[in-house]
């Protein structure tokens, strides 16, 4: 099966083991068990493509899920609770919960990706990570052969990171994601983009607080879809995987020293006195960004963001991620880590 166009920077890859699953029936998910015992340990569970480097040939037998649905699964004064089979797309999902008015999403507009890999990767953008609105999920453990359920816990969620990336990755074949959105709403807009967005300037007071009541989960909804289009290339026009790689978060007396040599370095407190450095800036202000390398290259407005040109395989783009990395750590003492999952 050839998985170019199932991943979204467009690489060369074909995998030898390729089964789709449409129907989580129960005896379709005891066939998938029979198949992933036949490639032990060589399980992978493809849902957009959006967050993967793909080797030029895999080894291992590849699930691309598609099980479709959503449902409101709980509902109390305090909050309501929407379940998402893991096929869905995850901006459909979010675009149906804004028309609803199942207010809580808004912020994660846009991003690429099918509802099954959100939590994977804990994915978070505008100052929403998915860990906050998270209830549960459902998923089919392929090595015992049962249904479990995870809370937020079970998953350990961290940065760009959880439960799954690390646990024997493509054991537990996630089915169906719960996510609580809080009653009343409250909107966030506490991301410098979203503050300084003329549509949601309306809520700022003189002072410059916001006046949250005047902004609507369309309008927030609405600005993060228009920031990330000026900002990030479109997949289907621009072959790409998001951010490439994680922001680093370094300590005080680091940060402090690189503000002395880049006094306009960005770089963001953490609630444990450490900093999140931007990691878009590092590599921009490095002198990369636009710059290309044979078929793949640096994104010209975002420098976060590697691009295939066209024709790449995963050793183009490893390469250039390397030769980013090794300048990045040589300038400023910082480890870049590579945020898309390596598949092989
Ligand atoms: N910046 C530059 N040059 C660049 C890119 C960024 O100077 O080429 C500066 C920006 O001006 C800004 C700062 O770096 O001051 C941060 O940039 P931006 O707001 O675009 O966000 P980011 O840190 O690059 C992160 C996430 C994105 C998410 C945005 C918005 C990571 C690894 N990336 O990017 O997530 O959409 O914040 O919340 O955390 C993804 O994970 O794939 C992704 C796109």
């Amino acid at each position: 099966q050839d998985l170019s166009s199932f991943n979204t920077l467009a690489l060369r890859s074909q995998a030898s083991a390729f089964v789709r699953l449409g129907d989580e029936a129960p005896q379709h998910l005891q066939a998938l068990s029979d198949l992933a015992d036949r490639h032990v340990g060589r399980v992978f569970i493809l849902g957009g493509g959006s967050n993967v480097v793909l080797a030029p040939r895999l080894g291992s037998l590849v699930v691309k899920v598609e099980t479709r649905g959503l449902r409101v699964w709980a509902q109390s004064d305090s909050e309501l609770v929407v379940e998402a089979k893991a096929g869905e797309v995850w901006h459909d999902f979010v675009a149906l919960c804004v028309q609803n008015g199942w207010n809580g999403l808004e912020n994660l507009a846009l991003i690429p990706g099918t509802v099954g890999a959100a939590p994977v990767q804990n994915i978070g953008a505008y100052g929403v990570e998915l860990e906050q609105r998270f209830h549960s999920l459902v998923a089919w453990d392929l090595h015992e052969r049962r249904l479990v359920e995870m809370d937020g816990a079970a998953c350990r969620f961290s940065y760009r990171d959880s439960f799954f990336k690390h646990e024997a990755p493509g054991r537990w074949l996630i089915l169906a994601v719960r996510l609580r959105l809080p009653r009343p709403w409250e909107p966030v807009l506490r991301y410098p983009d979203l503050l300084a967005h003329p549509a949601l300037g309306r809520g700022q007071s003189a002072a410059g607080a916001t006046l949250s009541a005047e902004v609507t989960a369309r309008q927030i909804f609405d600005a993060v879809c228009e920031i990330r289009r000026r900002k990030l290339p479109d997949p289907a026009v621009l072959p790409n995987a998001g951010s490439f790689f994680k922001n680093p978060v370094v300590d005080a007396a680091q940060c402090e020293s690189l503000r002395e040599r880049y006094p306009d370095l960005v770089a963001y407190a953490q609630p444990d006195g450490r900093y999140k450095l931007a990691a878009g800036w590092l590599i921009d202000r490095a002198g990369w960004k636009g710059r290309r390398v044979g078929p793949v290259g640096v994104h010209e407005r975002q420098a976060l963001v590697l691009v295939n040109h066209g024709g790449a395989t995963a050793a183009d783009i490893e390469a250039l991620a390397g030769a980013i990395r090794v300048d990045v750590a040589d300038r400023y003492g910082v480890e870049l880590e590579q945020e898309p999952v390596r598949v092989a």
